[in-house]
């Protein structure tokens, strides 16, 4: 027998039928995530939201200049090759695709305001674990134009709104990071106290004081913990306008009845981040890796692609870790056949393929059996297959033209005419 070949590691199969990944305990079926996506095409256009579609191949220098060249994503994570001659990545994340789509062609002159959403893979060489992959899908929002913040309450509203209506555990956690003004004062301080602590720092973080500090605050090591507990906070440090921004989104929140807490040490692993940031945290349920969704405001990055000086504020949410909670809770989106016809024999099945392409015609989703297996096993695979009715047809029901429809749940039958099944399945329906 020739050797099975195996997926590659960090990805998965979703396939409409139980499978099992090592790392995650609930069988997570295709169900689970088309739950998710479902939810998000019907609410995010309620906001205004419309999709956009970038590819998953961009030059290397968009995210190293987007993302920032000193984060974990850049550093070490993205999948990154030579395209004869040019240096291309497949896409970390989205943000920096959008923007780059928005500058290319020029929406800051078509419109004033634009509001996108997405859905797509992203690829990033983690090290694999529960709802951590190293392709993974996100769907996420992004709304250029609008400086807050009010739009930054709107966001955090229909997040909130979408996790709640899916019935996931959450707490929504809101952090400020500042701006040009104040972030540059804030992280000098926070340099010279962790260079006073740096030996009770990890080795990593020894170096992040140097390149990246604001991140000590987020490792999870329990003495880079401790030593974060003591550390000088943004708050201390705001602007005025920056005071009053945070301020305004607070305020627009409780307004709206939005839940949330302030959380000072809500660190994001992008650069592009400034003033309000976001992150929707399961309560229960998702382990190490619990961030459903993350996100925030990038007013400087449109420019910083090349683009007019236009604000921006967006979150994206892992696919795969909503549909692990979901899968632990049993919701699913499934589609399955009204009706399960199993024909007997040659002539039986001839007149099923016809009663089904006019039932199809109807608009009522059928299945027929091309197996011949005794009426017994017909209807445990109807069974199993979610049918609400199964139909055996018989040479009995071919000379009479009436058949017993099965409702599969209740045992109930109900007598039916062939010629009038699409009528009758609408009825019972
Ligand atoms: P992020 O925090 O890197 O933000 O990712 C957002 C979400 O994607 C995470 O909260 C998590 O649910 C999911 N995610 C990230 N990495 C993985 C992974 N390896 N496996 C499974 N799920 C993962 C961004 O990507 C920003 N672009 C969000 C944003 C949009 N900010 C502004 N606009």
């Amino acid at each position: 027998m020739s050797q099975k070949i195996r997926g590659v590691k960090g990805t998965r199969d979703v396939l409409p039928i139980d499978t099992y990944l090592k790392d995650d305990d609930p069988w997570v079926r295709v169900g689970h995530y088309d739950l998710v996506e479902q939810s998000a095409r019907d609410l995010f256009p309620l906001y205004g939201y419309r999709e956009a579609r970038t590819p998953i191949l961009e030059r290397t220098e968009l995210f190293v200049r987007g993302i920032g060249a000193v984060t974990d994503i850049v550093g070490k994570e993205m999948y990154t090759f030579d395209d004869k001659g040019d240096s291309v990545t497949m896409r970390p994340e989205n943000t920096a695709s959008l923007v780059r789509a928005y500058v290319e062609h020029n929406v800051g002159q078509q419109e004033p305001e634009t509001r996108w959403w997405y859905l797509g893979p992203m690829f990033r060489r983690e090290r694999q674990q529960r709802g951590r992959y190293r392709q993974f899908t996100q769907i996420g929002i992004e709304a250029f134009g609008s400086p807050g913040p009010r739009i930054d309450a709107e966001q955090i509203e229909m997040l909130d709104r979408w996790l709640r209506g899916l019935g996931l555990p959450f707490a929504m956690h809101l952090s400020t990071l500042g701006d040009a003004a104040c972030r540059p004062r804030y992280r000098e301080a926070l340099q010279a106290y962790l260079r006073s602590r740096a030996g009770d720092l990890c080795e990593d973080c020894r170096k992040r004081v140097e390149t990246n500090p604001i991140r000590v605050l987020d490792c999870k090591n329990p003495g880079c913990q401790e030593v974060a507990a003591g550390a000088p906070r943004m708050e201390q440090f705001l602007c005025d306008a920056c005071r009053a921004h945070f301020a305004g989104v607070q305020e627009s929140l409780g307004r709206l009845g939005v839940k949330f807490v302030v959380d000072p040490k809500l660190v994001r692993g992008l650069d592009y981040y400034a003033r309000t940031t976001y992150e929707a945290i399961a309560t229960s349920g998702l382990g190490a890796q619990s961030t459903v969704a993350g996100g925030g405001r990038y007013d400087g990055l449109v420019k910083e692609l090349g683009g007019p000086d236009v604000p921006g504020i967006g979150f994206a949410a892992g696919v795969e870790r909503m549909a692990l909670l979901l899968a632990q809770m049993g919701k699913e989106r499934t589609t399955p056949p009204l009706l399960f016809i199993a024909p007997l024999g040659d002539a039986e099945a001839a007149r099923a393929d016809e009663l089904a392409q006019q039932l199809r015609s109807a608009g009522l989703p059928v299945e027929v059996s091309f197996r011949k297996a005794n009426p017994g096993n017909q209807l445990k695979r109807a069974d199993s297959l979610g049918a609400r009715f199964a139909l055996v047809l018989g040479d009995a029901e071919l000379q009479s033209g009436r058949a017993r429809l099965k409702e599969l749940k209740t045992g109930t039958q109900h007598e039916v005419s062939l010629s009038s099944l699409a009528a009758d399945l609408t009825r019972l329906r």
